[in-house]
């Protein structure tokens, strides 16, 4: 009974613990709270860099020097417009369906006019990579805008990758202190080992299907609330907790009916996720400049209780808990949180495929199968 014995196999599950990769890309000390992008710390690079130079980092594997750099800005600058057909399709969906849906919709729509998209050579990949990531901020932003009945904004080459966002979203060049805060979190979000979006993206690619698609099945993961979905939720809870005297009480609640708290916990980390730090201070920053700490007083209460309560369990925040807060105040609607997560992450997910696929091979587990055997077949006529 072959099926029935799990002899030489080890079952994890959730894959918790099992190495699936090798990669040089980043790494998480989940113990002592750090993460590193191609050996530079987290901190570092939200300090000095930009989304630019970290994504060059991500995806080849060193800083740029000044002419690499600017060659890369231009190429990602330059490829930030949708094929027409594209256009089109976003202006006739209906106004309802979650951003993230359209991600995948758009992003498989653009695929079929991609230059490219019968390229398979390493440069060809890169190409795709880099339109990748500069069309899914316009996908998001053009989604938005439809929706609301509004003119597209068309992406402006003058400026960065956040500060383009921004403005494609509201029509006006952002603030540039709040546009650089965005920035650093899109820094903070590019890249996380082997997390279930990366996974999907490198199962989809290890087939050596194609970029895009790699993509798209990354996006689909993304979406869920146990990963990239948490930080809208985490708004939802602030909202409903509604004054920091009632924060208490509702966490106490959740906890003693064993719900889980959005932002916090993580397969990794067994203490403060150091993006969610990061992130902290500056929601806190632009809480005081925007002269608003209703929700910030309200996740202060809540990392409090938590702590008390949860932190010996190792439970922390996570990256979602703080980047809400920061979202709402640089005027991104909250159901655009996790595409804004993907349109930073795709920077990991495109790296992990053009590293896996370097030396590929098919991701195929086993599964412990524990059904019945030597079943009869029963004729449908015979069957009560
Ligand atoms: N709130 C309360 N308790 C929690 C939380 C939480 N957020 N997270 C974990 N726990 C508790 C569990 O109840 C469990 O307790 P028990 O041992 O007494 O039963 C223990 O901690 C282990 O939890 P698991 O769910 O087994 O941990 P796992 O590693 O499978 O899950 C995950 C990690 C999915 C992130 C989980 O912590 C969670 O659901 N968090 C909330 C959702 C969230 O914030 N997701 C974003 C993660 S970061 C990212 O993807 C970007």
């Amino acid at each position: 009974m072959p099926f029935l014995t799990a002899e030489g196999q080890t079952y994890s599950k959730g894959l918790e613990n099992v190495v699936a990769a090798i990669s040089a890309i980043s790494a998480i000390d989940g113990k002592e709270g750090i993460l590193i992008y191609r050996g530079i710390d987290i901190e570092a690079l939200a300090k000095h860099s930009n989304f630019g130079e970290s994504s060059y980092l991500l995806l080849f594997g060193d800083l740029p020097n000044k002419h690499e750099l600017e060659h890369f800005c231009a190429d990602l600058f330059g490829a930030r417009e949708l094929p027409e057909n594209v256009v089109n399709c976003l202006k006739s969906l209906p106004p309802d369906p979650h951003p993230m849906d359209i991600l995948k919709l758009a992003l498989a729509h653009a695929a079929l006019y991609d230059p490219d998209k019968n390229r398979m050579n390493r440069k060809a990949k890169i190409r795709k990579a880099i339109r990748i990531i500069a069309q899914l901020p316009t996908i998001t932003a053009f989604y938005h805008r439809a929706r609301q009945g509004k003119e597209f904004i068309m992406p402006n080459p003058e400026l960065d990758h956040a500060a383009n966002f921004l403005y494609m979203l509201s029509g006006k060049e952002p603030d540039p202190e709040d546009a650089k805060i965005f920035d650093i979190a899109l820094v903070l979000h590019l890249d996380h080992g082997l997390n279930a979006s990366t996974f999907s993206a490198l199962v989809t690619a290890s087939t050596l299907s194609d970029m895009h698609s790699a993509i798209v099945s990354a996006i689909g993961t993304l979406k869920g609330p146990l990963h990239g979905g948490a930080n809208e939720r985490v708004l939802d809870m602030l909202e409903e907790i509604g004054r920091p005297e009632k924060a208490e009480k509702y966490i106490m609640n959740a906890l003693k009916e064993k719900r889980k708290i959005m932002g916090f916990g993580h397969r990794v980390y067994k203490t403060m996720d150091p993006r969610a730090k990061i992130l902290k201070e500056y929601a806190i920053k632009l809480s005081d400049k925007y002269n608003d700490r209703r929700l910030i007083d309200i996740a202060l209460k809540v990392e409090e209780v938590m702590k008390r309560e949860v932190s010996k369990k190792g439970i922390y925040p996570n990256v979602d808990f703080y980047s809400g807060i920061v979202y709402k105040f640089l005027g991104i609607p909250k159901d655009l949180y996790t595409p804004v997560f993907a349109i930073a992450r795709v920077v990991g997910w495109t790296a992990h495929v053009l590293e896996y696929t370097e030396a590929n091979r098919i991701f195929r587990p086993r599964v412990l199968y524990n059904g019945p055997i030597d079943r009869e077949y029963i004729p449908l006529e015979q069957r009560p």
